[in-house]
């Protein structure tokens, strides 16, 4: 995301890297998978690997997969937002430690008929993990492809019951400045919030994440439980969800009150609207060297498109 003083949008040459050495990193990690993780001690892409949790055997990929391939697992966990552990994209993975995730709870109120509080543990049990290889696009003008492991966020909101008044849903990440740099600074009105309408958060393309790569999330990417909804700008995926609450009314977001004129709350990737700052027609895949054309709904628009139907996109952006 852009603080008004950034001047580009682009990725800097330097956080991009080569190609060639892609092609070696992805060489490197399968003769490490084959040997074992102890292989890759000590390079910088260990803690991802390190976090072994899902059985990749077991794993079913999701038919709503796209079959791009996959951005590299380094640039995955090395290039990201996530200004609670810093502003840079190399700065989540740095200060990845600052995240406390264990233990961990989520609370969810409002208007359902079984609030309450809900451990990481009891998230995780019963669930049916798939892979869901997703299109994300940063309003930024960057995108990945990444392979999650998550769930429908769908089944986790239906085991609290909520009622007819609940028209949104309203996340809330950790508020934890004591450990996460990032809050001890104004960049923010913090804890990030996001918010989705009640028929978004539903959608079947909704997921909970809870890893990556076959693996556990590393804390970069938004441990230990996140939101993906590929349709729309990556803002809207907020990392390491504490509360969730059903409300009655359109909540506050952080990129909106920040910047209203440049982050709405619908945030569709949509190419037809430009950021007030940068045109949305094109994106570089981060990874390639040629820029692409953004999709209308980064891609996914025969299956969301109706959730839009006679809304006007450009005032509803
Ligand atoms: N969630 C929190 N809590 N804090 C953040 O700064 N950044 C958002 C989103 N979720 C952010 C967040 C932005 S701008 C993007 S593009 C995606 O996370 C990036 O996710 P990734 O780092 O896993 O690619």
């Amino acid at each position: 995301m852009l603080i008004k003083r950034t001047k580009t949008h682009e990725p800097r040459p330097s956080e991009i890297t080569p190609e060639s050495i892609y092609r070696q990193r992805r060489n490197i990690m399968g003769a490490a998978a084959l040997a074992g993780l102890g292989a890759v001690g000590g390079l910088p892409w260990r803690p991802a690997l390190a976090r072994v949790a899902f059985d990749s055997g077991k794993l079913g990929k999701s038919a709503l997969s796209t079959d791009e391939a996959p951005t590299d697992l380094d640039d995955i966990t090395h290039y990201n937002n996530f200004y609670e552990l810093g502003t840079r994209k190399s700065d989540p993975a740095r200060h990845a430690d600052e995240l406390i995730t264990d233990p961990w709870s989520i609370s969810v109120s409002g208007h359902c008929e079984k609030p309450g509080k809900l451990t990481l543990e009891d998230f995780l049990k019963g669930q049916d993990f798939e892979e869901r290889i997703y299109r994300l696009r940063c309003v930024e003008g960057w995108s990945m492809v990444i392979p999650w492991v998550g769930f429908p966020l769908s089944k986790a909101l239906a085991r609290f019951q909520p009622t007819s008044r609940a028209k949104y849903v309203a996340f809330e990440s950790l508020l934890d400045p004591e450990h996460l740099h990032g809050q001890r600074r104004k960049i923010l009105d913090w804890p990030y919030r996001e918010g989705l309408r009640m028929d978004e958060a539903m959608h079947p393309l909704t997921i909970l994440a809870v890893g990556l790569y076959g693996k556990v999330l590393p804390n970069q990417n938004g441990a230990p439980i996140r939101l993906v909804v590929p349709w729309k700008y990556g803002f809207k995926s907020i990392k390491s969800i504490v509360a969730i609450r059903f409300i009655e009314q359109q909540p506050p977001t952080t990129w909106n009150q920040q910047a209203p004129d440049e982050y709405g709350f619908y945030s569709n990737v949509n190419p037809e609207v430009p950021h007030p700052r940068w045109s949305q027609r094109r994106e570089r895949r981060i990874g390639e060297f040629r820029k692409r054309k953004t999709l209308k709904f980064n891609g996914y628009a025969e299956e969301v498109a109706s959730l839009y139907r006679g809304m006007d996109l450009k005032k509803y952006f």
